[in-house]
């Protein structure tokens, strides 16, 4: 038995958060990943190893001698060659590894109602769920509808554009609905089913449903915004999300992420696991939400060492 657990990405989005209350519970954490950072608070606490799926090898290393891995990798948004189903195999190598290397447990990030969809993100999801449950690993798989919170892509990213944009279309009618979950409330799901001895599979889903329409409004009257907000066909957001998305360098929305959005299928039909409201988040977050905008540009593919 050890205490160790790795967290894939303990210095970037929900890893940080998994590895802060790992640490709070007295649990040791390394971590797998390309963005290292020595100037963390964390840091030292820490040890670092490469999230570098080409050397299987190094992957055991860097696993053994660990009891749970919490399983965070996955890209969002293709990018050249590395697209979902290199995510995949890239996943299935990790939990081969883990495998090799005697971990006990996964605890593997997936996505609410991964079998909803027939993107290339929702079917990779989906299979690999199949690849865990197959594994031979105890395992947890958690599936979040959105996260928000310090550090967020989606919710920030359209406070950011309601902020700078005199206009923003809204896709279709808007009545899709959405279940934010905030990210320590995810992490704290994670780290006690992580805990946990049977096989699970759980929602991280918030206590609150908005649509989309909703939730723009929300955001507009946090943030005290005088934004225009239209509703404009899907084809139109999309165009607009590519003219945008090319002054900002990045990959705003992609179309599968506009069609998943809008099929409704970014909430869960399980109780609600997260209890943080964004209704009561967000005043006390209006000054810094949307103040920067996020990119996945610079955080998964301009950063150091980014690997397929
Ligand atoms: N954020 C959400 O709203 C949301 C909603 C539903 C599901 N999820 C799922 O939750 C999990 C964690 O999401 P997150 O937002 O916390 O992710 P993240 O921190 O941005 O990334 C998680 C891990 O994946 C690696 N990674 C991400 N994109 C990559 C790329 N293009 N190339 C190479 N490595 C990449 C990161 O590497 P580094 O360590 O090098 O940064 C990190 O280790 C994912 O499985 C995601 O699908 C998230």
């Amino acid at each position: 038995m050890t205490n160790i657990d790795v967290v894939t990405g303990a210095f970037s989005y929900s890893g940080r958060f998994i590895a802060a209350q790992l640490l709070e519970r007295g649990r040791g954490v390394r971590t797998l990943t390309n963005h290292p950072r020595p100037d963390h608070s964390l840091a030292s606490r820490i040890p670092t190893y490469p999230l570098d799926f080409s050397d299987s090898a190094a992957l055991v290393t860097a696993l053994t001698g660990t009891d749970t891995l919490y399983n965070t990798y996955w890209v969002r948004a293709p990018h050249r060659g590395l697209t979902h189903g290199v995510a995949v195999e890239n996943t299935k190598r990790l939990i081969d590894a883990a495998g090799q290397a005697g971990v006990r447990r996964i605890v593997q990030t997936s996505i609410a109602n991964p079998t909803a969809s027939t993107t290339s993100y929702y079917r990779g999801k989906a299979a690999l769920e199949d690849v865990v449950r197959s594994s031979g690993l105890s395992y947890a798989i958690v599936r979040p509808t959105l996260l928000f919170g310090e550090g967020d892509v989606l919710i920030n990213n359209i406070a950011w554009l309601l902020r700078h944009i005199p206009v923003f279309g809204i896709p279709g009618n808007g009545r899709y609905r959405l279940q934010p979950m905030h990210v320590k409330d995810h992490a704290g799901l994670l780290v006690e089913v992580g805990s946990e001895l049977a096989d699970v599979v759980v929602d991280s889903a918030g206590p609150e449903i908005f649509t989309f329409d909703e939730l723009v409004h929300l955001l507009r009257r946090a943030m005290n915004l005088r934004t225009v907000v239209i509703h404009v066909p899907p084809v139109l957001a999309m165009a607009g999300a590519a003219v945008a998305g090319r002054i900002v360098g990045d990959m705003l929305l992609t179309r599968d992420e506009l069609d998943d959005l809008i099929h409704d299928i970014l909430l869960s039909h399980e109780p609600p696991r997260g209890t943080t409201r964004l209704t009561e988040w967000l005043p006390s977050h209006r000054d810094e939400v949307g103040l920067h905008y996020a990119s996945e540009m610079v955080r998964h593919y301009l950063g150091p060492r980014p690997t397929g």
